[in-house]
């Protein structure tokens, strides 16, 4: 045990003053440790009486006391590089530091003993999340199944579907009126009561486990709700929360501020901050005017928002998805976005998360230009990441019936780090923005920002012969950019074609989905469905109805669950709409299947192929001795490639498409009809 060699070690030496220390144990490492090492392990050493005295305040089981005193030699030094490039300037460094460590231990100890287990399990796994058996879903508690005791009951539902992975949008309390969909958070310590309780939350993520099904929950952490403790101490005038958030007298900083920041909601509120008039001071608010970002420069923050991670992590969560990541560090004359000590920070916490709940794995939701979104992605950072490039080029490829600067992206931007994942996905409860490289796009001879236009007008429907039915979302009038809502369905042309009553149009239109949702299910990561497109559920159009939500046409593709649906599933003899429906659910529920069976989908490795058509991606996926090759047509024009293709693929001479059971041999041309698409083995 580290601390009683420690202490025993403090003692001897403060007693034989100046005499050698024994050449074992942290205090033998210390004399050969160089410059700011030794000062770690200085630091540990001063700590450790300290921690004595703690797990002895806790009554803690030596059993614990090892485990976490392992884990705590072993990330020591990482931990306390990156506390001291955050706060080692400050005076009281060594207060936090102390405070951390502490707050570190009595979260281990409280952890309930089945996610400790979990823990345990996953330190031997790390890269449990790489399989072929996640696949992920999203969904908001109220429109899905009205609260939390109904989910439970639901978890049937996602079985049949077949998912592994649930993220449930925030269910913390939040502010009344308008809450940014949960992301204003008040308390990040109760349910809101209008979902059910913590112990319900509790409740449903042991069903899950037992169910096999992972739980993600949402760490909100670059702002909280106006009406939080911490602002309501702010707003009453206290100095120490007022530090809490970015508060200022007058325009003097937040003017210089704006020289460099850009506006991520202008629909809502020029500019990045808002004037408070009962305190009469300007508040830092990126986002809506009542979320209010904290100020991480301050380490009592960082602590006190460490102590909420553990809180939720201790209700069963295996996976935080870390909020609005790029903009958690601010300094003036940038663009306050993606800076460097926004990676440092979120290191540290996953250092804290290792040693404290070392199960606990984070996704990063950075919506950013691709360089950045990679940046995030590291086992010592966020092992996950959503990929809103892949997203947002599968729309372009849509529109445009070429895989030209998917292509040209993937072939440098798809692999990652070991240890790490992407999460594919098509939609969320968020827009669409065209994140691509501009630079990606001039090599293949696409003006980007004319690109970006037309796919604003394709997808809002204004472009002649657009399928799609989007809706803008943040239009600023000043630069004439916007971004994109609209569910999976009404994008890919369902609605239109509906509407028009046109069987061969809502043909293609679902050939679309099934085409998109077979390449995020088999191109390498966690796939994550947004519930509601399995129904090919339609943009809904009421939220305008919703005071609370009329001014963010997000809602639009945040539809209520339609449980109904599920009785159409069997009835053969109902109208139309439903067989669509059921047809859709049905392929869905089959491409789950399929990916789950196969186990060349695991991991991240994928090697894209040389189709020689502009309309077609190919790509082989290898895992262990398992292979696979992809091949999908993103026109609706038959497309033709030679057998040949896949010998060079390393394919032998006859293949079976898993997904529609036929036999191909490399001797034929592989024709691919509207839309199709190929996972093909080898037999
Ligand atoms: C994230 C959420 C988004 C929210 C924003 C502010 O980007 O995904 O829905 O509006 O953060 O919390
Ligand atoms: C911006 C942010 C992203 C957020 C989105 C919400 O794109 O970068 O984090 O999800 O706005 O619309």
């Amino acid at each position: 045990m580290i601390t009683s060699n420690l202490t025993e070690e403090n003692r001897a030496n403060s007693t034989t003053s100046g005499g050698r220390p024994s050449g074992s144990g942290l205090r033998g490492r210390l004399n050969s440790a160089e410059g700011l090492r030794f000062e770690a392990e200085l630091t540990l050493l001063r700590l450790a009486p300290r921690l004595e005295a703690h797990w002895n305040a806790l009554s803690a089981e030596p059993r614990l006391r090892q485990e976490f005193e392992e884990r705590l030699e072993e990330y020591w030094w990482q931990l306390f590089q990156l506390l001291f490039e955050l706060y080692g300037s400050r005076y009281d460094f060594f207060y936090h530091l102390e405070q951390i460590l502490l707050t570190a231990a009595t979260a281990w100890i409280q952890r309930p003993e089945t996610l400790r287990d979990v823990d345990r399990h996953r330190i031997n796994e790390p890269n449990w999340f790489a399989s072929e058996r996640i696949v992920g879903g999203a969904l908001y508690v109220d429109l899905f199944s009205e609260n939390l005791g109904k989910l439970r009951e639901s978890i049937g539902y996602f079985k049949e579907l077949g998912l592994t992975y649930l993220h449930l949008m925030p269910l913390f309390a939040v502010r009344p009126g308008n809450s940014d969909g949960g992301y204003a958070i008040s308390n990040y310590r109760s349910v809101d009561p209008r979902l059910g309780t913590i112990d319900d939350l509790r409740l449903l993520a042991d069903d899950l486990r037992s169910a096999g099904i992972n739980l993600v929950l949402d760490f909100v952490f670059n702002h909280t709700s106006d009406d939080h403790l911490w602002a309501q101490h702010a707003k009453a005038g206290d100095r120490e929360f007022q530090q809490y958030y970015f508060i200022f007298p007058d325009r003097e900083q937040p003017d210089k501020y704006e020289h460099t920041l850009r506006e991520i909601f202008p629909a809502v509120r020029r500019g990045n901050f808002t004037w408070h008039d009962a305190m009469e001071r300007w508040v830092w608010t990126t986002f809506n005017s009542f979320q209010w970002d904290l100020n991480y420069s301050n380490p009592s923050v960082f602590r006190s928002m460490l102590e909420e991670m553990y809180f939720i992590a201790s209700t069963g969560v295996d996976m935080l998805r870390l909020d609005a990541v790029a903009f958690i560090w601010k300094e003036m004359g940038t663009a306050c976005e993606n800076l460097p000590k926004a990676h440092t920070l979120i290191r540290a916490f996953n250092c804290l998360a290792r040693i404290a709940t070392p199960g606990l794995l984070f996704k990063s939701e950075a919506i950013v230009h691709p360089d950045d979104v990679v940046k995030y992605i590291a086992p010592e950072e966020c092992q996950v990441s959503y990929n809103p490039t892949l997203m947002a080029l599968l729309w372009e490829s849509l529109a445009t019936r070429e895989v030209r600067l998917l292509n040209r992206t993937l072939s440098h931007r798809h692999r990652l780090p070991e240890g790490t994942a992407w999460v594919n996905y098509l939609r969320c409860h968020d827009d669409i923005g065209w994140t691509f490289d501009d630079a990606d796009a001039a090599a293949i001879g696409i003006n980007a920002y004319n690109h970006r236009q037309f796919l604003n007008q394709f997808y809002t429907g204004q472009f002649e012969g657009s399928f799609a039915r989007g809706v803008p979302f943040q239009e600023n009038t000043d630069t004439g950019d916007m971004r994109i809502a609209g569910t999976l369905a009404s994008l890919a042309g369902l609605e239109q074609a509906i509407e028009h009553d046109d069987e061969e149009a809502k043909e293609l239109a679902i050939r679309r989905m099934l085409l998109l949702q077979s390449i995020t299910l088999s191109i390498g990561g966690i796939p994550l469905l947004y519930l509601g497109e399995e129904w090919g559920m339609l943009n809904d159009y009421d939220f305008v109805k919703d005071p609370a939500k009329a001014g963010d046409t997000r809602w639009v593709h945040r539809p209520k669950m339609q449980w109904e649906f599920l009785d159409e599933l069997d009835d053969t003899s109902v109208a139309v709409n439903s067989s669509i429906r059921r047809r859709i659910f049905r392929s869905q529920q089959k491409l789950i299947a399929a990916r789950k069976s196969s186990h060349a989908l695991a991991g991240q490795n994928m090697e894209l192929l040389a189709t020689q058509n502009p309309h077609v991606l190919g790509f082989v996926r290898t895992h262990e001795a398992h292979r696979m090759v992809v091949l999908a047509n993103f026109s609706e024009q038959p497309q033709t490639l030679h057998g040949n293709l896949l010998r060079t693929a390393g394919m032998g001479r006859f293949f079976e498409d898993v997904l529609s059971s036929r036999t191909l041999g490399t001797s034929d041309d592989i024709v691919l009809p509207a839309y199709e698409v190929l996972w093909l083995k080898r037999v």
